[in-house]
C-alpha cells in the first residue's frame, strides 16, 4: 500500500543523515503529517516513536486576518490524518500520533527524546527559531536532531554565506524560505551545533501536491525557478546536536 502524499520521500530517506540504526532510541517526528519519518525511524529500530502535528488547521500559523479555509483544503488535511492511521495499521506500527504544536513541546507532557526529526515544517511557521528552540527542550543531552527542510536555491547561490530569507504569500500558512546559510543560523540560534550540513537536493512531489502550471504568467517572471519547482522542492538536510546551557558566572 502506498498512501498518496504531498512529497515522495522514499529516495530522500537514503540521503538524510538519520542514523541507520536507531535500536533502543526514543524518537520524535515533528510535524509528522502522514508519518513517513515516524515509520522510517521505527523501521530503523526505534523503541518508541511519537509523531506530533496540529490537527486543527485553524491553529496553524496563518497571516491575519485568517482566511476562511476552502473545504477542499480541510478535506485534504483530514485525509492526511487518515494516511497516518492507514500506514500505522498496515505496518503494525506502535508509533503514536499526538496533537501537539511544536511550540508547545514540553518534557513534562511528551517526555524527552534521543532523536528528533523535523521535515518540511519551518516554512509553515511564523517563528522558526522558537520552534527549533522548543525541540531542544525535549532533546536529551547528546541527542541527535535531523532536519530535512526547504530552502531557496536562488538565495543560496546569490548569498552563499549571508543568512537571508524570502517571505511567502499572505493567504496561506507559509512564511519564510531561508537560504542554506539562514537555515544553519536558525538552528544555531536555537542552541544547536550543526555537525553535518549537506548540499541541496530536490524532494519529488507526491500525487497530492499540485505542480506549478505551465502558464506564460508563471514562466515569464522567473522561468528557471518555475522549471525547478516543477522538478521538485529544493531541500537541505542537517544533523545537529544540542549545545549545553551555559552556567552563569558568579
Ligand atoms: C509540509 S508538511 C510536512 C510533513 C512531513 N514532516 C514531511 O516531511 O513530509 C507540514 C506539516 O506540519 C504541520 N504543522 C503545521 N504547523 C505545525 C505546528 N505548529 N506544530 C506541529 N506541526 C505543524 C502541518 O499540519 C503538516 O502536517
Amino acid at each position: 500500500v502506498v498512501t498518496p502524499g504531498e512529497f515522495d520521500l522514499r529516495a530522500v530517506a537514503a540521503r538524510v543523515p538519520l542514523p541507520v540504526d536507531l535500536t533502543g532510541k526514543r524518537c520524535l517526528d515533528v510535524g509528522t503529517r502522514d508519518g513517513f519519518w515516524a515509520f522510517e525511524m521505527e523501521r530503523r529500530g526505534a523503541s518508541e516513536v511519537v509523531g506530533i502535528d496540529v490537527g486543527d488547521t485553524t491553529k496553524h500559523d496563518w497571516p491575519l486576518p485568517r482566511p476562511v479555509l476552502p473545504v477542499t483544503h480541510r478535506d485534504a488535511l483530514a485525509a492526511a490524518d487518515m494516511a497516518f492511521g492507514v500506514a500505522k495499521e498496515a505496518l503494525g506500527s506502535q508509533a503514536q500520533w499526538r496533537d501537539v504544536s511544536v511550540y508547545d513541546l514540553d518534557p513534562e507532557d511528551v517526555g524527552t527524546f534521543d532523536v528528533a526529526f523535523l521535515g518540511t515544517l519551518l516554512t509553515h511557521l511564523r517563528d522558526p527559531i522558537g520552534a527549533l528552540s522548543a525541540v531542544r527542550r525535549v532533546l536529551r543531552p547528546g541527542g541527535v536532531f535531523v532536519i530535512n527542510e526547504g530552502i531557496s536555491i536562488s538565495l543560496s547561490l546569490l548569498r552563499r554565506t549571508t543568512p537571508s530569507a524570502s517571505l511567502m504569500t499572505l493567504d496561506a500558512p507559509f512564511w519564510w524560505v531561508p537560504n542554506r546559510a539562514a537555515l544553519i543560523r536558525w538552528v544555531e540560534a536555537a542552541g544547536f551545533e550543526c555537525e553535518q550540513v549537506g548540499r541541496p537536493y530536490l524532494v519529488s512531489r507526491g500525487p497530492t501536491m499540485d505542480r506549478p502550471k505551465l502558464s506564460r504568467r508563471n514562466y515569464l517572471g522567473n522561468p528557471a525557478r518555475q522549471l525547478l519547482l516543477r522538478a521538485g522542492m529544493p531541500h537541505v538536510a542537517i544533523l545537529a546536536r544540542p549545545v549545553a546551557d551555559r552556567v552563569p558566572e558568579v
